[in-house]
């Protein structure tokens, strides 16, 4: 099973990864995580992305095209994958297509720009394993804690409200695109498209699973 998570920054694609891949017993592929890390860890792809990922800009298509390939070349991957902030261009998309990756699902989670402003101002997050948190809509049992670990919790570098509406113009010029390009793929290749589906993100987060 090959699925691509596709939505606006804080549509909920981090948090319904986390049922799906369980679900389905495969990796999470979260390119925002990949990069995060290599931030933290100070590699050169991560001193390149640093300010780029602050001002809530994209990161290059080829660094992007070349760390997904990478990965999806790892045996944890042999079984499939989900695609959570990936392809989040036209060119990642046609990447994915050139190099023969077929992909079963695209699933879309529809949320509007002023609910997401709500939700990424109060995100809390694991740094060690992605896990996402909210301080109201989904708080740690211990406030502040992750539930796992007990490890401190911290807001993300890009949640202030500036950088998010940054976000959200940059989800709406380059990656909202991507709807028209999975559907106009879907009636030229029917047989070779994703199937696609999109489900309505505001409600509480079992709906959302549910659906
Ligand atoms: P990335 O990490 O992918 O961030 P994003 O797409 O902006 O998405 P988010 O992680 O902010 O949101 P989410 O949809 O996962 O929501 P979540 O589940 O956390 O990318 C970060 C940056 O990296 C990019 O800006 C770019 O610079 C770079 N980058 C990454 N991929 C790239 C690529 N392919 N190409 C180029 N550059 C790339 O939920 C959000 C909050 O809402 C949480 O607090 C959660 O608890 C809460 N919540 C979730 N569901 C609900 C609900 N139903 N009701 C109430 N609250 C909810
Ligand atoms: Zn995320």
């Amino acid at each position: 099973m090959r699925i691509i998570l596709l939505g606006a920054p804080g549509a909920g694609k981090g948090t319904q990864a986390q049922f799906i891949t369980e679900k389905f017993g495969i990796p999470q592929i979260s390119t925002g995580d990949m990069l995060r890390a290599a931030v933290k860890e100070g590699t050169p792809l991560g001193l390149e992305a640093k300010d780029i990922m602050a001002a809530g800009k994209l990161v290059s298509d080829d660094l992007i095209i070349a760390l997904v390939k990478e990965r999806i070349a790892q045996p944890d991957c042999a079984k499939g994958f989900l695609f959570d902030g990936f392809p989040r261009t036209i060119p990642q998309a046609q990447a994915l297509l050139d190099a023969d990756v077929a992909i079963d699902n695209v699933l879309e989670i529809a949320v509007d720009d002023e609910e997401i402003v709500k939700r990424l101002s109060g995100r809390r997050v694991h740094e060690g394993s992605g896990r996402v948190y909210h301080v109201i809509y989904n708080p740690p049992k211990v406030e502040g804690k992750d539930d796992v670990t007990g490890d401190t919790l911290v807001q993300r570098a890009d949640d202030t409200e500036e950088t998010v509406r940054n976000r959200l113009k940059v989800y709406h010029e380059q990656t909202a695109p991507l709807v028209g390009f999975y559907r106009e793929l879907g009636e030229r290749m029917p047989d070779a498209a994703p199937k696609y589906s999109k489900v309505e993100g505001v409600g509480s987060m079992d709906e959302i699973r549910e659906k």
